[in-house]
């Protein structure tokens, strides 16, 4: 046998069986996001590598050390979509959606990719539902779309959500507490990982989001972005506040959550679970009110979250097995002639939408009704030479055990009128 060719490390295959666990999971959050309005929008997965650049941040992890960039073959530099958001942001202002309505409502569910250390919980193709509403400055936006999520993974039996909330204030109030930041680092230089002594100049803010432990160390002490909010931040932050009250939704306020990605302005937050061990953020997001201009288009708010969809598929509370999909009716063959008459209505069968399996090898029929048995067949459909020479199909219910004699004339009407009804005669 010749070498098996085996995945890339960090990418994974979704086999049937599993499959049908995510496409609930899809179908849970389409039905939530358009009872709020949003509508779904698909992007391409490589865009130019500037739109990320320019929108993460060019001192971000993501844009340093984990995108999948390569030069296309005229030498223009494209990258693999580390996430959906700038996409969003690039399609809204290139198709100027702002101009058929001022506020545009989003979801997207697709692949990312980025090189990270693949483990539990982390790929290098990863899987997200994103949901951005762009136009709308109120606070009360934000704590609808905490709502929203909050509720998604209740309707997914998802234990131990935690909801992490922040605000990192805007372009007049921030300033000043990036100074403060500064001067606190300055102090701190031989602390912190090497990272943190390049970033802690020009972007003093991603200090806050290092994972190394004796970087989080060192920030113990560090000044809050809270005590620097001004009047008008501090006021959305607070009605953001009291909406998530109004809605019965707890929430912990987390000064350090700056999140990894340089566009958020105003409210952050973060969706953890205890039971997902280090990779414990099943959902991120926040306002991103600088973005929609920095790239381009009009001066519009907006915020946003994306789910870890791998994430959420290993932490909700949902048993496999209850959604694989068995089939209706199993047909059961015997013999070269049956088999072509079987043929036929089973294929209508399928057209009357009932869900028909036919095994058309020619194995035996202890083989059949094995096969049957494990599919989880509610039905099983067994002609035989002797059935058809008598025009019958040999109808058993393998429920109930029953088994009737059902004539051949018209038998594909006849079957799936039974199925319908969930009885045995129609
Ligand atoms: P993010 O925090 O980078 O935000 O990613 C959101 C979620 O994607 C994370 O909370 C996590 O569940 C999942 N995720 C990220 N990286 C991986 C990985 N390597 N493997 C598995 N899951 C992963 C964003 O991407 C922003 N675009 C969110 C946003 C939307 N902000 C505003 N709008």
């Amino acid at each position: 046998m010749r070498e098996m060719i085996q995945l890339i490390r960090g990418f994974k295959d979704i086999l049937p069986g599993e499959a049908e666990l995510w496409q609930h999971i899809e179908k849970t959050a389409v039905a939530l996001f358009e009872a709020y309005g949003f509508s779904e929008i698909r992007l391409p997965l490589l865009e130019k590598s500037e739109l990320f650049a320019r929108s993460i941040g060019e001192d971000t992890d993501i844009v340093e050390k984990e995108m999948y960039t390569f030069p296309d073959r005229k030498g223009d530099l494209v990258t693999l979509r580390p996430e959906a958001t700038a996409s969003i942001v690039r399609s809204y202002i290139q198709h100027k959606l702002y101009a058929q309505d001022p506020v545009q409502k989003f979801y997207t569910i697709g692949p990312m990719f980025r090189r990270e250390r693949p483990q539990k919980g982390r790929y290098r193709q990863f899987y997200q539902i994103n949901a951005e509403v762009l136009g709308v400055d109120s606070a009360l936006i934000d704590a609808q779309l905490i709502f929203m999520l909050v509720t998604l993974f209740s309707r997914l039996a998802v234990k131990d959500v935690e909801v992490h909330l922040n605000s990192l204030g805007c372009p007049s109030c921030r300033p000043e507490f990036k100074a403060a930041l500064s001067g606190f680092l300055s102090g701190l230089k031989e602390k912190l990982c090497a990272d943190c002594v390049r970033r802690s100049g020009r972007n003093p803010l991603r200090v806050l989001d290092c994972k190394v432990p004796s970087c989080r160390d060192a920030m113990a002490g560090a000044p809050s972005l809270l005590d620097f909010l001004c009047t008008d931040c501090s006021t959305h932050f607070q009605t953001v506040q009291d909406a998530l009250g109004g809605l019965h939704v707890p929430f912990t306020i987390n000064s350090r959550l700056v999140r990894g990605l340089d566009y958020y302005t105003r409210t952050t937050f973060e969706i953890q679970t205890r039971s997902q061990g280090a990779q414990n953020a099943i959902a991120g997001g926040g306002r991103y009110d600088g973005l929609i201009r920095l790239l381009g288009g009009p001066d519009t708010p907006a915020i946003g979250f994306a789910i870890g969809f791998d994430r959420l598929v290993e932490t909700a509370g949902l048993n496999r097995s209850d959604f694989i999909k068995k089939p209706d009716v199993f047909v059961a063959a015997l013999g070269e002639k049956s088999t072509r008459s079987a043929f036929d209505w089973s294929c209508a069968l399928g057209l009357a939408g009932i869900t028909v399996e036919m095994d058309p090898g020619g194995k035996s029929l202890k083989s059949l009704m094995k096969r049957a048995d494990r599919l989880g067949a509610a039905y099983v459909a067994i002609i035989g030479e002797n059935e058809l020479d008598k025009g019958e199909v040999l109808l058993r219910n393998m429920a109930t055990k029953e088994q009737n004699a059902l004539p051949l004339a018209g038998i594909a009407e006849r079957i799936a009128a039974i199925v319908r009804a969930g009885t045995m005669r129609p």
